[in-house]
């Protein structure tokens, strides 16, 4: 099972969500079924590490997001993944724009999984510290649902 998480920039959100999702993936002892990458729909810091504030913010719950490097979602990426997650509308529109009309990904809402769906991960990039720990409280919530979903599909 492979799921990709996708934002704007992939220096913020999703990075996050790659990190606390393998985290919670791995404490509910399924690293070995599931696999967990990120990207962003706009190409503007593809090769960067995510964000310091992100960063800092994963870190103060014990996630190193560090090593993650930012890259770009590509026609491919709908053949490889099973599920292809955005954080907000926008990155939803993208990630159908660009979606082929032959593959088996499944493209929804990240927050979905949260048990609200339709709703949004709302962009921290140009807000303060609390928007990144508004961040982690959804995706940490969502990783959880998605958690239960993918157990049931197992
Ligand atoms: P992300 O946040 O989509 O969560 O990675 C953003 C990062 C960069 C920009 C916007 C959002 N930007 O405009 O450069």
């Amino acid at each position: 099972m492979k799921v990709l998480f996708v934002c704007l920039g992939n220096i913020c959100r999703s990075p996050t969500a790659e990190g606390v999702f393998r985290r919670a993936v791995e404490q509910a002892g399924m690293a070995d079924t599931i696999e967990i990458d990120s990207c962003g729909v706009g190409n503007w810091h593809v090769g960067k590490a995510p964000d310091a504030r992100a960063q800092q913010a994963a870190l103060r719950r014990g996630i190193d997001l560090s090593a993650l490097r930012a890259r770009q979602l590509q026609e491919h990426d709908f053949i490889e993944f099973d599920y292809v997650l955005g954080m907000d509308q926008d990155n939803l529109r993208a990630i159908h724009d660009l979606k082929p009309g032959n593959n088996r990904a499944q493209v929804g809402l990240f927050l979905d999984y949260a048990g609200t769906p339709g709703a949004e991960v709302p962009d921290p990039y140009y807000g303060g510290e609390e928007g990144f720990e508004n961040v982690l409280n959804m995706i940490e919530a969502a990783s959880d649902g998605l958690i239960q979903h993918l157990k049931r599909g197992l």
